[in-house]
């Protein structure tokens, strides 16, 4: 159970959900974790609760390139540097009938599920290739972004923007050794959920919690996915093992989409 034993690893958004899952199950293998994210105070008790030595946490606005510049700065002063993969999973929800649709969220969505896998992708990158390092980056994706959807249409558009960064990066990076790949989850229970039932409770006239039992039933699985479901994938694309894979985007999904 040492797949990414000496390997360093940045997953932003990883205070908690699924992000949090990915740091636990990499420490397991024998990686060191930087936990960043927004929320700095989370992101602390996250890392404390992991490990105390094999994880660090630290602020980190996926928005802002300083910010993501001096992440990876402190990283490197706190002795948990170079990085050799990189999990772009911070991102936000955004849903309302077209009809609704505001600019600000609009952008706010665009600009954290976008131009933030963009912009930490390419410092990372950049970082990888300055040292030298053969690294693996890996990005969130999601169902959501293989179709649309009637009262999602921005945050689909965000992560089919992220499948197609992936194919462009993946292909653009290949040549310094970093393999991009994606992972596109399904429904997954958690806190951001939570958000996501409440939402169409409002729209749908739904109870709270009767859109996530019948998304649940619809899962050809028979549930919603956890953040453990992922785990595998994200270990397995930053393992030796997925040396030859290249620019695709993973369903794990519990049989919601083929692709
Ligand atoms: N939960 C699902 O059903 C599901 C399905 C498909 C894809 N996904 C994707 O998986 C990833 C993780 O989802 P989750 O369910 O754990 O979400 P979550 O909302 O529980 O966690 C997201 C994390 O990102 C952080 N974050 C938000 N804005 C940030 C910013 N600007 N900079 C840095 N960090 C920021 C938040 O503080 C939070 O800790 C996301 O990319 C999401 O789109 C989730």
């Amino acid at each position: 159970m040492t797949r990414l034993a000496g390997k360093t690893a940045l997953i932003t958004g990883a205070a908690r959900g699924i992000g949090k899952a990915f740091a636990e199950a990499y420490l397991r293998e024998g990686a060191r974790v930087i936990i960043a994210d927004i929320d700095q105070e989370r992101a602390a008790e996250t890392a404390n609760e992991l490990s105390r030595k094999n994880a660090m946490s630290v602020h980190m606005d996926v928005t802002n390139t300083e910010s993501i510049q001096e992440a990876l700065g402190m990283a490197e002063s706190d002795g948990f540097g170079p990085i050799d993969i990189l999990i772009n999973n911070a991102a936000i929800f955004s849903a309302a009938p077209i009809t609704e649709i505001t600019e600000d969220d609009f952008a706010r969505c665009f600009d954290i599920n976008v131009k933030g896998t963009l912009f930490t992708m390419q410092a990372v990158a950049q970082h990888m290739i300055n040292k030298g390092i053969k690294g693996r980056i890996i990005n969130m994706a999601s169902q959501a972004g293989r179709r649309g959807e009637p009262l999602v249409a921005v945050y689909c558009a965000t992560k089919a923007a992220v499948i197609s960064l992936t194919q462009s990066a993946g292909l653009n990076l290949i040549q310094h050794g970093i393999n991009v790949n994606a992972i596109a989850p399904g429904v997954v229970d958690g806190e951001h959920w939570d958000g996501v039932d409440a939402f169409f409770a409002k729209y749908e006239g739904k109870a709270p919690g009767q859109k996530k039992r019948e998304v649940g039933e619809a899962v050809p699985f028979g549930r919603m996915g956890t953040a453990e479901d992922l785990t595998g994938m994200a270990v397995f694309l930053a393992s030796d093992e997925a040396e030859y894979i290249v620019a695709q985007c993973y369903n794990v999904d519990g049989g919601q989409w083929m692709s």
